[in-house]
């Protein structure tokens, strides 16, 4: 028995645990593989096509030049520098509100506001297609966890209501939310969450990370499209997907950006960003200012693929669901086979059975491509005989 439990808790056990696990995975087809970009971009986040900008990439390398590589500390010690306290202020002059705090990672911004804000005691209302980011801040913090169906307002209503009805988790109640759902290319109704929060005194926290730069009059966000700025407790924006370069803003009053200094152990304990990342922002909000049409064209692009594929809906991120695991990773590699980077999406990342391409558009795409990546998606589909089923 004794020799048994040796034996478990060995490296040796635990090499063979780990061998295992892979052996599931891989019998699941729901094993990774690391691959470089290659062929046509249809699947990164670039949606503006900005990471490849002549103007950020100088403005980062003059910052290296002038920074060097590495912040050399965390931000309340040696790590800060005028260009973060800079871009905060441009990021929330774009945000109109009136503070903002940049992270190195949306990952880590997510789980700063979530584990900052929420208390024991308090409830964390959360779409059940939210981001896993999202997921682990409320796990991570002591909060209560109520996993509401994906974009139901009146689901959200009935929870919010029975909890003040039955008077359990006095404490603020948080309603959390991705406003373009990463996964399904879908749009939550933030006008309705607006109004349930102020009718139930919740706190409306909104992860912008697939909006930002692309919707709104001045590209802000889905936020500012949907007229509810007033409405937000925070948002999150993430900084490496159309902005081009890499971190998260979380953009909020006065006193939560504060707080969030003062209180946000993930703010607090980790190295700051490398100031050129900084730098590089700061070009790119110049950017968006200068060139609306980037967006424009992207949401050009994006409707006419979608029109072209039959698919509603007009946002950039286009979900083609395949269900099973194998199936995805075949439809994906025949497109890969014809020079189309399209990767397959399997869970955990989306739910089980709902394995997916998750096609992006991004601005720089031409119509003739899209219809090229149509055509040999029709015949991957045919190929390999499947029933494309969308969500969006
Ligand atoms: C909705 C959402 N939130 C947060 C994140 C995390 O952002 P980052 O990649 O900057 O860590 C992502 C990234 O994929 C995301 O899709």
């Amino acid at each position: 028995m004794a020799a048994d439990k040796a034996l478990a808790s060995s490296p040796g056990s635990l090499d063979a645990r780990l061998t295992q696990r892979l052996k599931d995975l891989r019998a699941a087809d729901l094993y990774r593989s690391l691959s470089a970009p290659h062929g046509i971009d249809l699947c990164s986040n670039d949606y503006l096509g900005l990471s490849q900008h002549p103007t950020l990439k100088s403005r980062m390398a003059a910052a290296v030049e002038a920074e060097g590589t590495g912040s050399t500390g965390s931000r309340l010690l040696r790590g800060e520098r005028t260009c973060f306290s800079h871009v905060e202020q441009s990021f929330a002059a774009f945000k109109q509100t009136e503070r903002s705090l940049y992270f190195s990672s949306g990952y880590l911004a997510n789980v700063a506001v979530l584990t900052t804000f929420a208390e024991a005691g308090d409830v964390i209302f959360s779409d059940e297609l939210n981001h896993a980011s999202l997921i682990d801040g409320a796990r991570l913090s002591r909060a209560e966890k109520v996993v509401f169906p994906h974009n139901d307002a009146a689901a959200l209503e009935r929870l919010l209501a029975e909890h003040e009805r039955t008077g359990q988790s006095p404490g603020q109640r948080f309603v959390v939310v991705e406003s373009l759902f990463s996964m399904d290319g879908d749009e939550a109704p933030l006008v309705d969450y607006a109004a349930l929060c102020q009718k139930h005194g919740a706190a409306l926290i909104v992860d912008e990370a697939h909006a930002v730069g692309i919707y709104g009059e001045r590209g802000s966000g889905l936020i500012e499209a949907r007229g509810i700025t007033n409405d937000v407790f925070v948002s999150i924006n993430t900084a490496g997907k159309a902005l081009g370069v890499a971190g998260a803003f979380v953009a909020g009053s006065e006193n939560a950006i504060e707080y969030l200094i003062q209180r946000g152990r993930p703010f607090i304990f980790s190295t700051a960003p490398p100031p050129a990342t900084a730098a590089a922002l700061e070009a790119s909000l110049e950017v968006m200012e200068k060139a609306p049409e980037r967006r424009l064209r992207l949401l050009t692009r994006a409707g006419q693929l979608r029109a072209r594929l039959g698919l509603p809906g007009n946002s950039q991120i286009i979900p083609v669901i395949l269900g099973d695991n194998e199936r995805a990773l075949i439809v994906a590699k025949a497109l890969q086979a014809e020079g189309f980077d399209v990767r397959a999406i399997r869970p955990p990342t989306v739910p089980a059975g709902t394995a997916r391409l998750r096609i992006t558009v991004n601005q720089g795409l031409s119509k003739i491509a899209l219809d090229r990546f149509a055509d040999a998606l029709d015949a991957a589909m045919l190929d390999h005989a499947v029933k494309a089923d969308t969500r969006s």
